[in-house]
């Protein structure tokens, strides 16, 4: 760092009322303390990227293995912009927020189109690009080219907020921005090593419960420790009530698989495979007799069972039923399941094996507690 540079720096420390998180005191400890994670094996752009976006939602013990399986399957952006969206599912399979994936390989075809394949390293190209955001362009124009550019999570956003003693609530929209801006001001030509960092430094040393300032190379320069605010910072946005919605999900087995259907493209798990399901109020005891007719209307607009006049309840088999509620972002999913059983496979349906389901379809975590049943 150049003198100037650290002057400017202690200023805007003064003012603040505590010491930034400098990279002078977090590559040391970064270098000591870096976890051996697959995606760190690498600067190529693509793999950076493909590492970025997958932690976006997912932690870092679950990122793991779909990572080294992802890169496995597809080593280069030619070979995802070209994979088959059945397989890039299938790939994605657990991690969730599936829209990810889609726009990940829309970003994979324009990067091959418009870039030959080259990510571009100016963080302005890069937001362009599908799924791209401040936050990834930053991510992979930092860790990858080691441009001056940060990219501020919640763990970055987190280590800030203590260090600097800042009450704003993290979601602030001026907050990011801000940060942003001052972090790239004391950046490195490290610059990913920094970025990562910030990110480690949340991710094992500044916890938002109990972090561990004892071990922490901003100790002495962290207002949050100075002045015992850890638990008090960051300061978290209020979280709005989580929407719940109720559903009957049809666990449907016949002699050779079980019903899946594909989802509309519009909504929640837009275009997933999925276990036939629609909303409903529930059922309380004493209602089985309403219950079973709910099925039995059910199974019959969908056309799994045919019109049998005063027969038709004979034609399928209720063999159990499963409660499991899904938590989203924003939503809640409480769910009935009704394990099914009908003597042949209704017209039109698509029925898969459990073998096939486990090789060849990606059904997303909200509906996998259904496998157990078939
Ligand atoms: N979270 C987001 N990006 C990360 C990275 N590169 N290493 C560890 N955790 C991360
Ligand atoms: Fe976080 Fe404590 Fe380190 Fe401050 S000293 S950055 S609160 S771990």
């Amino acid at each position: 760092m150049s003198g100037k540079e650290e002057k400017n720096n202690t200023q805007a420390n003064e003012k603040a009322g505590g010491d930034f998180p400098l990279p002078a005191y977090l590559l040391p400890w970064f270098d000591r303390n870096k976890r051996d994670l697959p995606w760190r094996k690498s600067k190529d752009a693509y793999a950076v990227w493909v590492s970025e976006i997958m932690l976006q939602q997912t932690r870092v013990e679950a990122a793991k293995e779909h990572y080294i399986r992802f890169m496995r399957a597809l080593p280069t952006v030619f070979d995802l912009a070209s994979c088959d969206d059945e397989k890039l599912m299938k790939l994605w399979e657990g991690l969730g927020y599936y829209s990810r994936a889609r726009n990940m390989k829309k970003c994979a075809v324009q990067v091959v189109e418009a870039y030959g394949g080259v990510f571009p390293r100016d963080k302005a190209l890069l937001r362009k690009l599908p799924g791209i955001g401040e936050y990834t362009a930053g991510a992979v124009s930092s860790i990858a080219y080691d441009e001056k550019n940060p990219a501020v999570d919640g763990n970055v956003l987190r280590v800030c907020a203590r260090a600097e003693g800042d009450f704003t609530p993290i979601d602030d929209a001026g907050r990011r921005k801000a940060l942003t801006e001052k972090l790239a001001a004391v950046y490195p030509e490290r610059a990913g090593d920094y970025t990562q960092s910030l990110m480690e430094l949340g991710a094992l040393v500044c916890l938002p419960d109990n972090p561990k300032c004892g071990e922490c190379p901003l100790r002495g320069h962290c207002v949050a420790e100075r002045e015992g605010w850890q638990a008090r910072l960051p300061v978290m946005p209020l979280k709005a009530e989580k929407k719940r919605e109720r559903l009957a999900v049809f666990i449907v087995r016949t002699p050779v698989g079980a019903v899946l259907r594909k989802r509309s493209q519009k909504g929640v798990l837009a275009g997933m495979w999925e276990f036939p399901n629609r909303p409903f109020d529930g059922f309380g005891a004493g209602e089985e007799e309403r219950e079973r007719k709910f099925l039995s209307d059910i199974l019959e607009v969908w056309g799994m069972t045919e019109k049998n006049g005063q027969e038709k309840e004979q034609v399928f088999m209720l063999r159990g039923k499963k409660e499991h509620t899904h938590v989203f972002t924003h939503l809640v999913w409480e769910m009935t399941g009704y394990v099914i059983d009908l003597p042949s496979v209704p017209a039109g349906m698509q029925v898969f094996s459990a073998e096939r389901i486990q090789k060849e379809l990606s059904v997303p975590s909200a509906f996998r507690w259904c496998l157990d049943c078939i």
